[in-house]
């Protein structure tokens, strides 16, 4: 089964107008010559203030594509401050991160609402990529397949096999994500094999073999390589070390 790998940096709250510009730029330089028949999809995630000047930047390059890092779950109405998936379709964004854990954890975005954006983006023709992960005391409890078993269960429910198919999910321990403690690959691969066992159960093993499913924290240029040989991890979804250009890119040769 080939899925095509994902690297995705996502630049969380980082980056003013002339910063977003820099590294952009940087990307597309040290991206220019790479064979595009052999590089991941790259994914960019600038904050909602710099979409549209990276927009720009990138419109002419198939080889990298805008993501945004959250979206509101309601089309349009008085809800100040959220940005809709209207606006997000507007500015060429295709792909949105959500339930990502920082947003769990500090700003309450319930299964429900993560639900409710996945479904809002996939009818919107976007793709969600939907952050699962546990803590390190669920870990260290032994609860972190039925907890992840959980929270995929939310956020797929009512989709159907085509939507769940196109979507991409991002496996983040919340103790791996900007410690610079990686987890371990093999145990990354084993944990996406059990995200897979889920989406298996839920729709088919057919739909479990095509859904793209990254790893996220604490990657770097060091661990990529291994990372990406394990079978069940089609990518990465990258904080710290994609606010580099220099870093990001050699994450892309990384997944090549
Ligand atoms: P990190 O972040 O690479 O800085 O650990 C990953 C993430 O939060 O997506």
């Amino acid at each position: 089964m080939s899925r095509r790998p994902i690297i995705a940096g996502n630049w969380k709250m980082h980056n003013n107008k002339a910063q977003a510009k820099e590294l952009i730029e940087g990307i597309l330089a040290g991206i220019k010559d790479l064979d595009a028949d052999k590089m991941p999809e790259v994914v960019v995630a600038p904050t909602y203030t710099a979409l549209w000047q990276v927009h720009d930047l990138i419109k002419n390059e198939p080889k990298i594509a805008l993501s945004a890092q959250n979206v509101s779950q309601f089309a349009k109405g008085a809800y100040t401050g959220e940005i809709s998936i209207d606006m997000l379709a507007d500015f060429g964004v295709k792909f949105v991160i959500i339930g990502h854990s920082e947003r769990r954890q500090m700003f309450n975005e319930t299964d429900e609402a993560i639900n409710e954006k996945a479904k809002a983006i996939l009818d919107a023709g976007l793709i969600p990529i939907i952050c699962c992960g546990e803590t390190l005391e669920q870990r260290e409890a032994g609860v972190t397949d039925s907890h992840i078993e959980g929270q995929i269960t939310k956020a797929l429910a009512n989709l159907t096999a085509d939507e769940v198919i196109k979507s991409v999910i991002a496996y983040e321990p919340i103790w791996a994500i900007g410690t610079g403690k990686s987890c371990d690959a093999v145990e990354a691969n084993r944990t996406i094999g059990e995200i897979r066992k889920v989406v298996a159960k839920l729709y088919s093993q057919d739909v479990a073999d095509k859904i793209r499913i990254l790893y996220g924290g604490s990657v770097k240029p060091s661990t990529i390589v291994e990372q990406m040989a394990q079978p069940e991890i089609d990518g990465g979804l990258i904080g710290g070390a994609s606010l580099e250009a220099e870093s990001f890119v050699a994450l892309v040769k990384g997944a090549m």
